[in-house]
């Protein structure tokens, strides 16, 4: 048996999916929505007790139409797995679309109408799971959380909060001349503090002693997307270690319209 994401066809999430903002909210010059919606990964049968906000899908995740599948994904799964939650979580992204150009997603981090359909989605996930943890990935998501916190609906929530650098931080870091040894630092020693401060909180699905990070994540740290996060039939390359989509384009039009999709090497059954 392969199991699988059943998808929305429940209540409250095919309201939700049904009726989702488009670019009169998120405005093409700012998001790719030229790539659809990607909502979501994870548990939505009520049975998530961790409760993570991303920031915005890219190559991988416009693909699988679920979030968190690629690096930043894997990333954030050996995360998942270190604290013995190896199902019990769902995860939703700050942006339904994929961020276009530096300073879009500071821009509209705040958003009222961005917001709103969000905070539709928050509060639909704590009503309906008993979530004993929310994780913020990064800047952006954390001023998505505390947006929603504002908002009189989000009273109902009343677990812990843990904001930790983004998955992907070290790599932004160096790209923009910061050390690339010392960004990775960075991150594994707050992800490990945040280990230490959620271990204590969140109910494992399976026991385990926390193995804290060393000074960088190792191919060992990245954890597997399991097979039931993701649409029925998906090929399992599409979980796979290696990267195998990406933005390709000798123009910025062409690459903003363009995701090549290759199947790894050794994952190719000819
Ligand atoms: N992919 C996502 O879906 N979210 C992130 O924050 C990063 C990559």
């Amino acid at each position: 048996m392969h199991p699988f994401d059943p998808g929305y066809a429940q209540a409250p999430y095919a309201d939700l999916v049904g009726d989702y903002p488009g670019p009169e909210i998120y405005p093409a010059k700012d998001f790719r929505v030229e790539w659809g919606p990607i909502f979501h990964r994870g548990r939505l049968d009520g049975t998530a007790r961790v409760l993570v906000i991303g920031q915005d899908p890219a190559a991988h995740e416009a693909i699988t139409r679920r979030i968190l599948v690629g690096t930043a994904g894997r990333r954030f799964q050996g995360f998942l797995n270190k604290l013995g939650i190896d199902s019990s979580y769902v995860l939703i992204n700050t942006f339904l679309y994929s961020v276009y150009g530096q300073r879009a997603g500071t821009a509209h981090a705040t958003d009222p109408d961005i917001a709103r359909y969000r905070h539709a989605w928050l509060d639909a996930l704590v009503t309906h799971n008993q979530i004993e943890a929310v994780i913020a990935l990064g800047g952006l998501a954390d001023s998505a959380f505390h947006t929603w916190r504002k908002a009189p609906t989000s009273a109902a929530y009343d677990g812990a909060y843990e904001h930790i650098l983004h998955p992907t931080y070290p790599d932004s870091a160096a790209a923009s001349g910061s050390d690339a040894a010392t960004a990775m630092k960075q991150l594994t020693t707050n992800w490990n503090n945040a280990l230490t401060a959620l271990n204590i909180t969140i109910t494992p699905d399976t026991e385990r002693s926390v193995s804290p990070y060393g000074d960088s994540l190792t191919p060992a740290d990245l954890g597997t997307i399991p097979e039931a996060d993701l649409p029925p039939g998906l090929p399992a390359w599409m979980r796979s270690d290696e990267p195998w989509a990406a933005r390709q384009g000798s123009t910025p039009a062409e690459k903003r319209a363009t995701i090549t999709v290759q199947i790894p090497e050794d994952q190719r059954p000819f």
